[in-house]
């Protein structure tokens, strides 16, 4: 990872995009990083096709087409409040396979590849980012919506919901080391290891480094490392979060897999 990773992705030929709100997109930051966003207004019948295509895109990339997030939670929680921001290629550009599993029968116009999405909280410059995706791998373009959606919105601290065994977390980390604000979540979809992480984005000034193809530097040693399905242990881990007694990071580079398992690197901190 060297260079201005999303010009780099411009030059290619990828178009960055923003996909919401007419008014949302009005106050995004119409360059980040310098490249023009081409704004695709969600709320203009002529752009429909951009709709199913986004939410192909996110059901293709989750594990298939019909696993694509409701189209109620993609206007709900995602065009309303904010905007999809990512990487778009003009469909005759398209690798074949993916024409057919994007079901592309138009070659005019722009199919998204790759979008990240944050909402804004009520506590002023924090984001909760919910999907990242990618459905052309090895070119970092999950990694690079998610960095082009946080300058967008100007986004200073971001929060989100994980799984432990995601290797995913090795995106999120590379913005920094993850404060596990809730290390058990018995109330999600996926009970086992899921936990709620924030991240502090020094600012936005992480965002810049990040996109010169810098790195945030870490180099506190783990206290221990978690594997991924120790839910008595992220039980425990919560039950002294909620006491207040001890904190946790989650590390860069985030999780390992290894023979007898996914394990994370855990910072323990006694309050
Ligand atoms: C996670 C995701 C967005 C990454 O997209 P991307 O940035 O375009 O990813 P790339 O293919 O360029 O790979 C980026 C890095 O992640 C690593 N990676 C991606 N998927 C991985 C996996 N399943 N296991 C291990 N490593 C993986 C790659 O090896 C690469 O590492 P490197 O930069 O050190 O070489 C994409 O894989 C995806 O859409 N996954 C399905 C949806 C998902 O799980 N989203 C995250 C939910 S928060």
């Amino acid at each position: 990872m060297s260079g201005h990773l999303v010009s780099k992705l411009v030059e290619e030929g990828y178009v960055p995009f923003a996909f919401g709100n007419r008014r949302n997109l009005e106050l995004l930051h119409p360059a980040p990083f310098g490249v023009d966003l081409h704004m695709i207004a969600a709320d203009d019948p002529k752009n429909l096709t951009y709709h199913h295509a986004i939410n192909r895109l996110n059901g293709l990339a989750y594990g298939g087409k019909d696993m694509g997030m409701p189209a109620w939670v993609q206007i709900d929680c995602g065009i309303l409040p904010s905007a999809f921001v990512g990487f778009a290629l003009p469909a005759q550009l398209l690798p074949e396979k993916l024409k057919w599993q994007m079901e592309i029968n138009d070659e005019a116009g722009l199919v998204p590849v790759a979008e990240a999405i944050s909402i804004p909280t009520v506590q002023p410059g924090k984001f909760t980012s919910f999907s990242m995706c990618s459905v052309i791998p090895g070119k970092q373009l999950g990694y690079a919506a998610k960095l082009l959606s946080l300058k967008a919105y100007g986004c200073r601290e971001t929060a989100g919901v994980a799984q432990f065994d995601n290797f995913a977390l090795r995106i999120h980390t590379r913005f920094g080391a993850l404060s596990i604000e809730e290390p058990h979540v018995p109330y999600h979809t996926c009970p086992e290891n899921t936990f709620v992480y924030g991240c502090d984005l020094r600012g936005g000034s992480v965002l810049d480094v990040l996109e010169r193809g810098g790195r945030v530097d870490d180099d506190r040693e783990p206290t221990f490392w978690l594997e991924s399905r120790d839910t008595e242990r992220m039980v425990a881990m919560a039950d002294r979060v909620r006491a207040r007694t001890h904190r946790y990071w989650l590390l860069p580079p985030g999780a390992q897999r290894r023979d007898d398992g996914v394990f994370s690197p855990i910072l323990e901190v006694e309050v």
